[in-house]
Formats: C-alpha cells, sequence, structure tokens
C-alpha cells in the first residue's frame, strides 16, 4: 500500500458539512488514480457515521486514540472501540498532540502497541521543529521519535504501520520542505526502516509528506521515489482541492 492521500481535518467541520464531502469525495472516487488509497481523518464524533457509512472505497482514521485499553479513562477511546466502528487508521503522535496535549514518545508508544494489538492501523507522525532544523538535527530527532515509537514493534506488524513525516515548521505555516529537503528526510526514514526492520520492511512502508501540501506544490513534493503520498491538513477541508492533490493535479 505505498500510494496513500490521507487528509486530517483537525477540529474542522459540523456533522453536515462532513456528510457534504463524503457525498462529493464519494462521488469522485471513481475518477481518482487507482492505485492511490485515500483516507479522511475526521473529528472523533464523526467516526461511527462516516466508517459505518457509504464509503466508495475511502479510508477512514481517526485523529488520535487513547494508550489504555478499556476502564475508567473518562474521555478517552480505545483502538477497540474504533476498530468496532469499523475505523481503519488512527494518527499517533502528530506534533500537534505531543505540543498541545502533553503526549510524549512514550504514550507515543503505548497507542502504537494498543493499535497493532487490536489491529487498528497506525499512522505514525514524526517530525522536527524549526530549532532542531535550523541545527541540523533534523534527523536524529526523527530516529529517536522513530525508535521509541516502534520500540518492540515486530517485523510482522509494519504491514500496520504508516509513517507521515511532517516537519513541524512546515505545518499550517505556509511554509512546505522543499522537495529535496522532503526526499532527503524520506531517504533517511526508509533506511532507518531497513536497518530497524529490513530491507523489505522498508521497501513495503508507506512514507507520506505533511505540511503545507497542496495542488501547487503536491505533484514536485510526490516525485521523489521515497515519498508515498501526502497528509493533508488545510487542503483537505475542501474535497475538490484535496482531489486535485490525489491526481496531482496543480491546477488550482
Ligand atoms: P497542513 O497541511 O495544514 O500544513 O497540516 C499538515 C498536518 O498537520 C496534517 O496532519
Amino acid at each position: 500500500m505505498r500510494n496513500i492521500v490521507a487528509g486530517n481535518w483537525k477540529s474542522n467541520k459540523s456533522i453536515s458539512e462532513a456528510r457534504e464531502w463524503m457525498l462529493e469525495m464519494g462521488k469522485a472516487m471513481v475518477n481518482m488514480p487507482q492505485d492511490v488509497k485515500v483516507m479522511i481523518a475526521p473529528p472523533a464524533p464523526y467516526l461511527s457515521e462516516l466508517a459505518g457509512g457509504k464509503r466508495n472505497g475511502i479510508l477512514i482514521a481517526s485523529q488520535n486514540v487513547s494508550s489504555f485499553s478499556e476502564g475508567a479513562y473518562t474521555g478517552e477511546f480505545t483502538a477497540e472501540m474504533l476498530v468496532s466502528c469499523g475505523v481503519d487508521f488512527a494518527l499517533v503522535g502528530h506534533s500537534e498532540r505531543r505540543a498541545d496535549f502533553g503526549e510524549t514518545d512514550e504514550m507515543v508508544a503505548k497507542k502504537v502497541r494498543r493499535c497493532l494489538d487490536s489491529n487498528l492501523g497506525v499512522v505514525l507522525c514524526c517530525g522536527e521543529n524549526l530549532f532542531s532544523r535550523d541545527e541540523g538535527n533534523q534527523e536524529s530527532v526523527i530516529k529517536a521519535q522513530l525508535m521509541s515509537a516502534l520500540e518492540g514493534v515486530g517485523l510482522e506488524e509494519m504491514t500496520g504501520v504508516v509513517v507521515a513525516y511532517e516537519p513541524i515548521w512546515a505545518i499550517g505555516t505556509g511554509r512546505t520542505a522543499s522537495a529535496q529537503q522532503a526526499a532527503e528526510m524520506h531517504f533517511y526514514i526508509r533506511s532507518f526502516l531497513s536497518e530497524r526492520f529490513s530491507g523489505d520492511v522498508a521497501a513495503e512502508t508507506s512514507i507520506l509528506y505533511g505540511g503545507s501540501c497542496k495542488p501547487s506544490n503536491a505533484k514536485e513534493l510526490f516525485s521523489s521515489p521515497d515519498v508515498d503520498g501526502g497528509l493533508i491538513g488545510g487542503a483537505s477541508l475542501e474535497s475538490s482541492v484535496f482531489q486535485k492533490i490525489i491526481e496531482f493535479d496543480s491546477s488550482l
């Protein structure tokens, strides 16, 4: 499953806007390239309805998941619950959750474990901040994040993991990584996966780019052999714009 374009709505849209988007995107799916998997991560209250409704091949992801299994954890929802609602993936370790909700590497690793134990796919997010980039430490930051998040994950379990490289300085800033910066980091991540797991795992794992990706830069960003698609925030909110990214059509 190397080619994936995933949308992350974050905390946006009403339920009627979400339904409308699914309807529009569903109609457009027949015209989308058949070798690209389309995924959307709506806000949690809409997951059950969207995952249980007419999907037209659209994969549904949660933006979050509990690091615990069921029990007295008010406000949390477990990987098992998501699976029971028909959800396919959970985003884990997004930089906004790390920065704004105190998610530590340890919690991220627990979430990965919970998902894999429940057969819920993982979109594992990693990314360096501007300070680390300016210091030239981006590779060591990513290595530390991935080492920790994937600790104890077995070779076969990696079929359930997608990696998303999202440099924090490019998220929601309009300042995207250059195609070369993305290519270098994706190459680094694939090499890391090869060393940590195997050449086969590295070759088969999808590595998505996220951070101010839009129709005008998607084609260039996705042109690197190690960039297998994108995790799209703002530009996934309008289905017509999102479709252009999936089609690598820069006409918007
Ligand atoms: P933007 O595309 O809005 O920069 O967001 C990227 C992102 O965080 C996706 O998870």
